[in-house]
């Protein structure tokens, strides 16, 4: 099929890359000539695994193409939109992205099939589907259909080509019937069924996780007084078929560019019909004061931060991204900078763009550099090289052998043979 993508971020280009994979034939679009330059030419410019590769792949192959101009996608019969749908002052989604992709849709003549689908993959308010569709109307030929994403970063290229479930939602036979055709080679199981459930199954999936982070970051500050190991009761609910394993890890927060901004929106759309999202509302508070609550345990071990040099390893919201929006590590170095403590930091991809927010930290090459002569070490991020490290140079290195482990990823036992003081989250 012909598809446009509109909006090349981590979204979109995994979606562009994978439907191309598939077989269809792409066209990404986006506003930012530099980035559709970059992606001409093979370059990805987000950090995703295996994304690079496929792109080179699919531009090769000659069924992927990029233009920042839409009218070069006159012929699609399916039209992606994949723009940013920000945090707004009030909490609620920005959806000024879409909207504007939307009217440069509908002002587009349709294709020669006469038939279009504008597919909104975007996270966007239950109810934002319809209207447009209601503002839409008369455009004969022109459907709207809800298919939002439930890619992770860090592995999204693997999630959008074998996705944990397909969600279509629409109101016409001929958009599910386009929707069947374009995901027709993909083996997931498919929920198709209103635009508004669509759009509230997104939402409350996320809203969900969120709520499992944040249970289980409670139940760390609980652990850290009862002297019992978080990690070992996560395994030990994980068992139950009706829990689950998976978010279950305590740490310092939730980051990322969905978790943060999609529970806002979720509790202003429940305000603005006079529903109270009590569950949802603490959640946020905890993931809020998560990282102040672990930077204290720091602050008190070491009697105070100020003047004392502290590693932070990993920057990004989670490993393997390169994707900084909300993540913990900013809260993390705001607060230790504030009270006087010198930094080192180490991350594989984000040292520049965090830098630039942050310029008076010391951003090192490798993550043994970052140790040497800190008095205190601190996990944010579990990159692999930020957790395979051999601790007997390290310790040496250290000025105090202090390790406060963000993330539960350091291996705490061993650590304390060496001879580290180590703190996780919740841990014994
Ligand atoms: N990032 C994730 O892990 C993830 C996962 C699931 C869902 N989502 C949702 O997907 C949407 C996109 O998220 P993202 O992280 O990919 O955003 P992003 O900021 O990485 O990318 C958005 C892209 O859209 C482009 N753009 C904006 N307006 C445009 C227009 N009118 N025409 C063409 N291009 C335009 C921007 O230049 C940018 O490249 C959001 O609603 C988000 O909540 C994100």
């Amino acid at each position: 099929m012909k598809v446009a993508v509109i909006g090349t971020g981590y979204v979109g280009l995994t979606t562009a890359v994978s439907l191309a994979m598939h077989g269809h034939e792409i066209l990404g679009i986006d506003l930012v000539a530099a980035k559709i330059a970059q992606l001409r030419q093979g370059k990805s410019p987000i950090y995703e695994p295996g994304l690079e590769e496929a792109l080179a792949q699919m531009l090769e192959q000659g069924n992927l193409q990029f233009s920042t101009e839409i009218k070069d996608a006159r012929e699609a019969e399916m039209m992606f939109i994949c723009v940013g749908t920000p945090e707004a002052s009030d909490g609620s989604a920005d959806l000024s992205y879409l909207l504007a992709a939307v009217s440069d849709i509908a002002s587009m003549q349709q294709p020669s099939t006469g038939k279009r689908v504008i597919v909104i993959k975007s996270t966007v308010p239950v109810g934002t589907g319809d209207r447009i569709a209601e503002q839409l109307r008369g455009n004969d030929g022109l459907y709207v259909a809800s298919n939002p994403e439930f890619l992770r970063e860090g592995s999204a290229m693997q999630d959008a080509l074998k996705p944990s479930r397909i969600v279509i939602g629409a109101d016409h036979e001929a958009a599910f019937a386009a929707m069947e055709q374009l995901y027709n080679g993909v083996n997931a199981a498919k929920v198709t069924t209103t635009r508004a459930n669509a759009e509230f199954i997104k939402y409350a999936s996320n809203a969900f996780l969120a709520t499992k982070i944040s249970f289980m970051n409670e139940l760390a500050r609980l652990s850290t007084v009862l002297g019992t190991d978080i990690t070992t009761v996560a395994q030990g609910m994980g068992l139950d078929s009706r829990i689950g394993p998976e978010f279950l890890r305590a740490g310092v927060g939730y980051g990322g560019s969905c978790f943060p901004k999609d529970t806002i929106a979720l509790l202003q759309l429940a305000g603005q019909h006079g529903i109270s999202l009590s569950i949802l509302d603490k959640v946020r508070d905890v993931n809020t004061t998560q990282p102040a609550w672990f930077l204290e345990r720091l602050e008190e071990q070491l009697h105070g931060v100020a003047g004392k040099k502290i590693a932070v390893l990993g920057l990004v919201f989670k490993p393997d991204t390169d994707d900084i929006r909300e993540a913990p590590s900013l809260k993390v170095l705001e607060a230790l900078q504030k009270k006087g403590a010198s930094i080192a930091a180490y991350d594989p991809v984000a040292s520049a763009i965090v830098g630039a927010q942050f310029p008076n930290v010391d951003y090192v090459k490798h993550p043994a550099a970052a140790f040497r002569g800190a008095h205190a070490a601190m996990l944010i991020t579990e990159w692999k090289e930020c957790v395979q490290l051999d601790w007997k140079e390290i310790k040496a290195s250290m000025a105090a052998p202090i390790l406060f482990d963000g993330r539960n990823a350091w291996p705490g036992n061993l650590l304390k043979d060496v001879g580290f003081v180590y703190t996780g989250v919740g841990r014994s």
